[in-house]
């Protein structure tokens, strides 16, 4: 008989054997996935699996904070925070094109990650939070690349690690119950997906540092009224989005000339097609008023009603 906790139970002991007394690595983005992975193999071997998570400066408010505590504070796991936010946004400096911002951001990550990995010693495993999904999806490539979707946790070829990967036979609503079973907080059982860049896609053009504070915040307030109508587990994703225009404006008696916070809310099943959702009128004008009282150099707040195709769900 299927169930969690069967699952669960078998997988601990799976694990236990195929491990023995050996090392464990894992990504953790604190994307759904890989924070499953690890509560899980945590659950089965302890302080023989290490979490490597990568702050690259381009998460949303408090996030850092949030998986920080969740793993290293109540699960107690041998978890290594990297801040690398400077480097990251020192090599993103005087670019603006999305695609070479991905590429700089994956590559980064990868160097990031294996400086630290280097010093871990005796090593034998790599942990992934792989779905069942990912395994069927593998097999088709699309013969043309609209987006390059690095992942966080997008590993360079040639590390000499055995896989483990735990989750791929399970689809993601199984992967979110077994969140819940291993303890997980709903904030992370339920976190909408995040894109690998992160913030830096959001910021169209050149990635600065008041951008990315400008996007971070509103995203914040957009999150909050989101949340506050009950809203956030009907809308597949929410964020706000800092487009590289200005425009006129007045507050008080002054003339403004500032940026413009673009609202994107979709509703899909995988991502690969959506619709905008429709947010009542009035919690949207909840939105748009916090966001231009309380985030500085924002004048102008507009919803954006287009589905993918023909948009795509990023503005990048
Ligand atoms: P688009 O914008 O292509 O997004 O309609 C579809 C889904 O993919 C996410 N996305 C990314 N995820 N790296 C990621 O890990 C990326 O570079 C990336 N670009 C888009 C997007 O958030 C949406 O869920």
């Amino acid at each position: 008989d299927w169930t969690i906790e069967n699952f669960i139970e078998m997988e601990v002991a799976n694990i236990r054997s195929k491990v023995g007394d050996r090392k464990v690595l894992c990504a953790l983005s604190g994307g759904v996935d890989s924070s499953v992975v690890a509560a899980l193999i945590h659950k089965a071997i302890g302080k023989q699996l290490t979490c490597i998570f990568v702050d690259h400066g381009l998460l949303r408010k408090n996030e850092a904070e949030e998986v920080t505590r969740t793993f290293d504070d109540d699960f107690d796991m041998h978890f290594i925070k990297i801040d690398a936010a400077d480097r990251f946004l020192s090599k993103l400096k005087g670019v603006d094109d999305p695609e070479q911002k991905r590429k700089i951001i994956g590559n980064e990550f990868i160097y990031v990650f294996d400086d630290e990995a280097d010093k871990l010693k005796d090593i034998d495993f790599l942990a992934q939070g792989t779905l069942y999904t990912d395994v069927i999806e593998s097999g088709t490539e699309t013969a043309q690349t609209i987006k390059s979707h690095h992942n966080v946790g997008g590993l360079p070829e040639d590390m000499q690690f055995d896989l483990i990967e735990p989750l791929n036979t399970l689809f993601k609503d199984e992967v979110r119950e077994l969140g819940l079973q291993l303890g997980l907080p709903e904030n992370i059982v339920w976190r909408q997906p995040f894109p690998g860049p992160g913030l830096a896609i959001r910021v169209l053009g050149e990635v600065t540092e008041e951008k990315l504070a400008i996007v971070r915040e509103s995203d914040a307030i957009l999150r909050e009224e989101i949340a506050a109508a009950g809203l956030d587990r009907d809308i597949w994703q929410y964020f706000t989005v800092l487009p590289d225009i200005r425009s006129v404006g007045v507050m008080g008696d002054a003339r403004t000339y500032d940026y413009t916070i673009g609202i994107r809310a979709v509703t899909s099943v995988d991502g690969m097609t959506s619709d905008w959702a429709r947010i009542p009128w009035d919690v949207l004008e909840k939105i748009s008023t916090r966001i231009v009282n309380d985030v500085e150099h924002i004048n102008r707040v507009v919803y954006d009603v287009t589905s993918k195709p023909p948009a795509t769900i990023e503005w990048e």
